[in-house]
């Protein structure tokens, strides 16, 4: 309960600093001289309601009732969303990963950009997420904008906005992500596809915490954390002058790379039996062993995504609650074509050696075929050959 006349000070003024720092915080406004526009303000500035001095009991007590009714609901509302984001937690068992998790829960408590890199479909939207839940800016949604939907000048507007009448056709204020994300999160996806302009864009808005829409006036300023993700080789993209160097350095404070799923064979019978209990609602339906094993081996090149969507095909086509290898999708079924074959032991070995050496070399490729002692043609062949694009 919180009067309007403070003696010096406003009660205005705390009521605006209490809701800063306790946004779900229920404030009811004392008003002493039945100043009624003040008390529009007190309420367009967050208060739940006001009550008139001389104070009548029965209607204090009315008015504190449904303000804790109104303090459960939308406590309850909050634990809900709070379950539902749980239902699309990560699931690892891979030691490597979970110390990655870790470090991305105490990240999330910082203001510092994080960069997340990692093949497609192996979590980073859902690591995203992660990282703003556990942050101070979970009480509003996290903005996200795939840089590589848009054309250069689209995902400008996109990102920037605009302003009623700034070009011909301008017939309605556009608000860009940017300033939708304020005092919020944004999550820039596939930042690797992004034009070097709308680069340099960027990396000013980072610098100077400010954006200027399309037809503005002034400058808006914006507080934002930045979390940005790409399945492309940033530091090969950087060689090739077409990622910003200093953008780069901006961004790369703290860096996050999922491992793919290959290098994780042990999360997949647990991502199995997690996607068939978020499908069916069921324990009772089992991958028969042999089956599970063929899919431990099968290196999957689309990751979780690929798991995800192979097991929703399987529990469609499936029989008396257990799955077979052949319910799958044939793309993981057939024996992969003869460079890998077992019968090609040279094949096999040069194929091993390659992938290996492009692993420990992060998937540079100039360093990997400098490691290889062949040229990056030659390299850029044997990739492609194998499939370890
Ligand atoms: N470890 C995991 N546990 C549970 N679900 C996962 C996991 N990793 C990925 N998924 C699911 O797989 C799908 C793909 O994940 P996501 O979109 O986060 O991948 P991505 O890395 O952003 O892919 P892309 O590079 O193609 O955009 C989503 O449905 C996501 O919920
Ligand atoms: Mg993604």
């Amino acid at each position: 309960l919180l009067d309007l006349a403070l003696g010096g000070e406003s009660g205005l003024e705390l009521l605006e600093k209490i809701l800063f720092h306790h946004p779900q915080m229920t404030v009811i406004m004392m008003t002493g001289y039945g100043s009624l526009e003040d008390a529009v303000k007190a309420i367009k500035l967050g208060a739940t309601d006001f009550i008139q001095k001389p104070i009548q009991l029965d209607h204090l007590h009315h008015l504190l009732n449904t303000s804790c009714t109104l303090r459960i609901l939308k406590q309850e509302n909050r634990e809900l969303k709070g379950q539902l984001h749980k239902t699309s937690r990560i699931i690892t068992q891979d030691t490597h990963f979970l110390s990655l998790l870790h470090k991305a829960e105490k990240l999330g408590k910082s203001e510092l950009p994080v960069l997340i890199l990692g093949e497609s479909g192996t979590g980073k939207e859902l690591l995203a997420q992660q990282i703003h839940a556990a942050s101070n800016r979970s009480h509003l949604p996290m903005q996200h904008i795939n840089c590589a939907a848009f054309t250069e000048s689209l995902l400008e507007s996109e990102l920037f906005g605009h302003r009623k009448g700034a070009f011909t056709g301008a017939d309605q204020t556009h608000i860009g992500v940017f300033e939708n994300a304020h005092q919020g999160t944004l999550h820039l996806d596939e930042i690797g596809d992004m034009a070097l302009t709308t680069q340099a864009k960027i990396l000013r808005v980072l610098q100077e915490g400010e954006i200027k829409p399309l037809g503005a006036t002034n400058s808006i300023h914006v507080d934002l954390r930045i979390i940005a993700s790409t399945h492309a080789s940033l530091k090969d993209l950087m060689e090739q002058g077409l990622f910003r160097q200093d953008l780069y350095y901006r961004l790369n404070t703290a860096i996050l790379e999922i491992p793919p799923l290959r290098d994780r064979k042990e999360d997949i019978p647990l991502l199995l039996q997690h996607f068939i209990q978020q499908e069916k609602n069921s324990s009772d339906i089992k991958i028969e062993k042999s089956a599970l094993e063929n899919l431990k081996q099968y290196p999957w090149p689309g990751n979780v995504r690929q798991l995800k969507s192979a097991i929703q095909f399987a529990l469609a086509v499936c029989s008396h609650n257990k799955i077979s290898l052949d319910d799958f999708p044939s793309e993981i079924t057939l024996p992969t074509p003869s460079p890998s074959n077992p019968s090609d032991v040279l094949g096999n070995a040069e194929r091993e050696t390659i992938e290996r050496i492009y692993r420990e070399c992060q998937y540079n490729k100039k360093k990997t075929a400098e490691v290889l002692n062949i040229t990056r043609a030659t390299l850029y062949k044997r990739l492609e050959k194998y499939g370890l694009q």
